[in-house]
């Protein structure tokens, strides 16, 4: 599975925070047996979002497409109105199946407006932004989403 990581955050991409959702990501991916292919850093602006994701949907290289914050309600969280923006076909599914993972570990996880679905045969599917969200959300599903890939090339 080819493995693209895109962390939407204006202080990273700034370069004013680390990014800590991006390296925890790939290294999740890589320990399920991925391959991570291509990482980016883009501000908090849909233009911005929706270019990272059209470009390596539609390269054709890539099976998955990972996002790590800009899933809250704050003003400048548009991650799932990017998303929504690019997709073709909605899996509302694995966004439920992360958030209600997450609610067992915390309630805060319903304030994630995550969402997930396919753009061509591209799986696009959004993380929160902190490293405790992302490890939770991704064990949630991680084991479904090589056979979600598989159900795309089909
Ligand atoms: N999901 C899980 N599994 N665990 C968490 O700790 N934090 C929540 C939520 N989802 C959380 C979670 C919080 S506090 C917020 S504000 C939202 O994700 C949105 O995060 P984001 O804007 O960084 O994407």
């Amino acid at each position: 599975m080819k493995v693209a990581v895109l962390t939407i955050s204006d202080r990273s991409a700034r370069g004013e925070r680390p990014d800590e959702g991006g390296p925890l990501v790939e290294q999740l991916v890589v320990a399920a047996g991925g391959e991570v292919v291509a990482r980016a850093i883009v501000p908090d602006e849909r233009t911005e979002i929706e270019a990272a994701l059209k470009d390596w949907a539609d390269g054709g290289a890539i099976d998955l497409i990972l996002t790590t914050g800009g899933t809250g309600l704050g003003a400048r969280d548009v991650t799932p109105e990017a998303t929504q923006g690019v997709i073709d076909k909605e899996a509302p599914g694995i966004a439920e199946a992360m958030r209600a993972a997450g609610m067992a570990s915390t309630p805060m996880a319903a304030l994630s407006r995550q969402v997930a679905g396919a753009r061509g045969a591209t799986l696009i599917v959004n993380l929160p932004g902190s490293p405790k969200a992302v490890q939770e959300c991704l064990d949630a599903v991680i084991g479904i989403l090589p056979h979600a890939v598989e159900m795309l090339k089909a």
